[in-house]
């Protein structure tokens, strides 16, 4: 039913076939012969393949930069692609193109593209710009010959130009995306992409198909796809489920549809704990976290997967719906052993209900990974500590990477309550047998759990002391 719609240089496109598991660039390179935009890792790491895409947003259109080497054809339905091969108009070079070129930021040229778009959105994001907002920006661009100096003055002279094409057309082009409505489905039963429309259509779809992919952001799918050749022939798309990415404060908790992105839930998860803000901001690059949602790094099941040791040490009660039936449970129960998790095929990760943390409550994460911007984690720590009085009455403590799944340390919790603060320095991590890999030994993520119990305590005493607790 219906075919792939989305806005390209200011017309609607229409592909009425596509293999579901082609990816963006595959198209653009392959299919469309804009070669403009690169392939270098395939993998979402070096940034070469950056483009951008435009949603509705207020009555504009909100640009964002992805990665097109993990993202699916199918998963621009509804959107505005636009491409480095879009940018110079008339002949024309475009702002953010001519400030590269004169601050001298492009040597072999073959990270330009990328970094370009990772700035053209960064300037469509309407506000004043520092030099770090630039750095955070382009993360997730590697460029490996001029240095990132020049680029990040490229950036910072950009985004304080004036408007562009784009922002004068954002109200027609916001009404021709509002225009593609509807749910999507092409393909046959035994091969096809689906996008429902709503939230229940989308909860129907994935009963009524339950062998087939279920996509959020693609991050991880798309890595089976590119890296390890997996054919992906059925695949529902949740990103166009209205209502399943919905985010609501409530007094006493908030309340994250399992569709939203990273970059969605950033406002409010700072909002609830300061320290996920540090966090968030070290998961993968930009781009990744505009595609990357909550609920997929909850569903992968990941033992180093960053949310799940934060969310099970705030308390969070995880909600799943398999058709019309909906069950929950506290979000630790859901990871059950390596690759398994409490979830029946057809199954949604639905919505994370995260408790604000009380007055008297202190919440520290901690992330470490040999790189500080994208890398994966080597070990992930989180500590909810309740203090009253110098003394610990309550504890709950996750860890990620150090055993198969996400974690509770539930015997030093135990340890931990009824304990003054200053006893409390002294306890150490009786939970865990870690394993030795490629990202850590076992000797390594032991002695850095314990120095990161250590520093949680250290930092409660302190708080303590200033009644700054969460
Ligand atoms: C370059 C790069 C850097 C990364 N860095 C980090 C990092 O720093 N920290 C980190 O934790 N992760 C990282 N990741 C992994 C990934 O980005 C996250 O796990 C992300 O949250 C996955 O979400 P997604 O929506 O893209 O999931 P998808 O790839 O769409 O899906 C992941 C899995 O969950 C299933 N699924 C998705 N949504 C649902 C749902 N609602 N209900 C049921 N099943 C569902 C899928 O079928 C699949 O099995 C990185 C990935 C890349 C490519
Ligand atoms: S090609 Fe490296 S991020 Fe896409
Ligand atoms: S200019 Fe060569 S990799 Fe950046």
């Amino acid at each position: 039913m219906g075919a792939l719609q989305f806005i390209r240089r200011g017309e609607l496109v229409q592909i009425a076939q596509f293999a579901p598991d082609q990816t963006l660039l595959d198209y653009l390179r392959l299919s469309e012969k804009s070669k403009g935009t690169k392939e270098g890792c395939n993998e979402g790491d070096c940034g070469a393949c950056t483009v951008v895409l435009g949603t509705p947003h207020h009555g504009g259109v909100r640009y964002q930069a992805v990665n097109a080497c993990i993202l699916l054809l199918g998963q621009i339905h509804g959107k505005e692609l636009v491409t480095v091969d879009d940018l110079a108009r008339g002949g024309v070079l475009h702002p953010v193109q001519q400030a590269m070129v004169d601050a001298h930021a492009s040597q072999c040229g073959f990270c330009t593209p990328g970094f370009v778009m990772s700035l053209f959105s960064l300037k469509h994001e309407g506000r004043k710009v520092s030099r770090t907002d630039v750095v955070e920006q382009i993360a997730g661009n590697l460029c490996r010959c001029t240095g990132y100096r020049p680029i990040v003055d490229a950036g910072l002279a950009a985004c304080n130009t004036p408007a562009d094409y784009w922002h004068v057309a954002q109200a027609e082009t916001c009404a021709k995306l509002e225009a593609i409505q509807g749910d999507l489905f092409v393909g046959d039963t035994h091969c096809f992409f689906a996008a429902p429309a709503s939230a229940d259509a989308l909860a129907e779809c994935c009963a009524d198909h339950p062998t087939a992919t279920i996509v959020s952001g693609n991050t991880d799918v798309g890595l089976w796809i590119t890296k390890q050749m997996r054919a992906q022939p059925r695949i529902i798309y949740t990103g166009r489920a209205n209502g399943f990415a919905d985010i609501k404060e409530h007094d006493d908790h908030i309340s994250i549809g399992a569709g939203a992105t990273y970059a969605d839930a950033e406002a409010i998860l700072v909002a609830l704990a300061p320290d996920l803000g540090g966090l968030l901001k070290r998961i993968g690059s930009r781009q990744v976290r505009a595609s990357g949602t909550i609920g997929g790094n909850i569903a992968n099941g990941s033992p180093i997967g960053d949310m799940p040791p934060a969310l099970i040490a705030l308390g969070a009660t995880l909600h799943l719906r398999g058709g019309p039936y909906y069950h929950h449970m506290p979000m630790e129960e859901f990871f059950v052993a390596y690759g398994q998790q409490k979830r029946k095929p057809g199954e949604l990760v639905w919505r994370i209900d995260i408790p604000k943390p009380k007055p008297n409550q202190i919440f520290r994460a901690y992330k470490i990974s040999k790189r500080f911007d994208q890398d994966i984690s080597a070990l992930m720590a989180a500590f909810l500590l309740t203090v009253e009085d110098s003394v610990i009455q309550d504890a709950r403590i996750a860890f990620g990477g150090m055993a198969a799944t996400p974690k509770r340390a539930s015997k030093t919790e135990l340890a931990l309550k009824g304990k003054t603060l200053t006893e409390a320095q002294h306890a150490a991590l009786d939970d865990f047998t870690p394993l030795s890999d490629m990202r850590a030994s076992a000797d390594y993520r032991n002695d850095v759990a314990n120095a990161l119990l250590k520093k949680a305590l250290l930092e409660a005493v302190g708080a303590a002391n200033t009644r700054v607790l969460a």
